[in-house]
């Protein structure tokens, strides 16, 4: 008698990957975590890279990585065009950071972690990896309260007036670069506070969308291009408004953009551009931080783990706490 059972690949996509995802993140975040501290951000970006790999070529899926470590064959990292999965199941584009934080990794600071997104083929922005600028505030706001074109003051006070506060009782989270001191002194400009993060944009994305939890309104500020297209999965889910563009101020880098469908090289991209359908993104907690608890070793040799999963066909997002025993034994660490 068959046993066979066959799964519409909607469902297999929006159900039971949105678990397997778990998995792919847990492992990298467990494979960088042991090299937490030790001052080298390679050999722990390679670790969260290869543990990733070995996880998303499990699923069941026909994966292509569109955003990813590297844009040509860089073997070793996950790069933009490779395929993953089991040649088998629903045709997925995939967004990978494995190791979003390399220095905060490397340091053992707070805030990194391993992530990706999840949608059906074709429906993921594809970037080259180039710096990208980016605006994102929470959900409930009229469209278009913020505009990437605008400048920062006049962000921080449309936002202000949407939310019926004054400026001063706003909070702009923004990379600490000193490409960021005219935005940053804008802001403050207008009474609002800014808070400053050394590295993690994706976070500090996401920590839009829950302002009364983080205290945080709005992002501001250009970073990396993939990890705008992972937050804008995440917003997806959760709700919220992001607009970005590409920085593509080489003719080298338009000429990289072009071949992956960019025609228009000033575009600003709302999440609906990057994220075109329904999607799933997923964290796990490499260092803890303001979004997640880090992994932790436990002297019993059970590994913890804190990863956030989320689902935007119903808006579900899951925290979900692991305790991993025997990875070692299983091959699966
Ligand atoms: P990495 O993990 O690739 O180092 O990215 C960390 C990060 O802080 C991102 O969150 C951010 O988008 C980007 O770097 C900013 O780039 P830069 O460090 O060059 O300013």
């Amino acid at each position: 008698m068959s046993t066979h059972i066959s799964v519409p690949p909607q469902l297999l996509l929006e159900r039971i990957l949105t678990l397997e995802i778990v998995r792919v993140t847990e492992r990298a975040a467990v494979s960088a975590a042991r090299l937490r501290g030790h001052g080298q951000e390679k050999p722990a970006d390679q670790a969260a890279v290869d543990a990733m790999r070995r996880e998303l070529n499990k699923l069941p899926i026909e994966g292509t990585i569109v955003i990813g470590e590297g844009e040509r064959d860089e073997a070793p990292m996950l790069f933009i065009g490779e395929k993953v999965g089991l040649n088998a199941g629903p045709q997925v584009d995939i967004a990978v950071d494995p190791l979003e934080g390399t220095t905060l990794c490397a340091k053992n600071m707070p805030g990194a972690i391993a992530t990706m997104a999840m949608a059906d083929g074709g429906t993921l922005l594809h970037a080259p990896d180039v710096y990208m600028e980016k605006i994102a505030i929470g959900p409930g706001y009229a469209k278009n309260v913020i505009d990437l074109d605008a400048p920062p003051a006049e962000n921080i006070q449309r936002l202000a007036k949407a939310k019926g506060v004054p400026a001063s009782a706003i909070t702009a989270l923004v990379l600490d670069r000193p490409r960021h001191a005219d935005i940053i002194s804008a802001i403050r400009g207008t009474g609002a506070a800014v808070r400053l993060i050394t590295d993690g944009d994706v976070a500090g994305v996401i920590h839009t969308a829950s302002p009364e939890e983080t205290g945080v309104d709005i992002y501001m500020g250009t970073g990396g291009a993939p990890e705008g297209v992972l937050a804008a999965a995440a917003l997806r889910c959760i709700g919220g408004q992001m607009q970005c563009r590409l920085v593509l101020d080489t003719a080298e880098k338009r000429e990289r953009a072009a071949k992956m469908g960019v025609n228009d090289p000033r575009m600003i991209y709302q999440i609906e551009d990057m994220v075109k359908g329904d999607c799933l993104f997923a964290a796990t907690g490499v260092t803890t931080g303001s979004l997640l608890t880090g992994v932790k070793f436990r002297k019993d040799d059970v590994i913890e783990t804190e990863t956030v999963v989320m689902r935007s066909v119903t808006g579900t997002v899951r925290y979900i706490k692991a305790e991993h025993r025997e990875l070692k034994k299983f091959h699966l660490d």
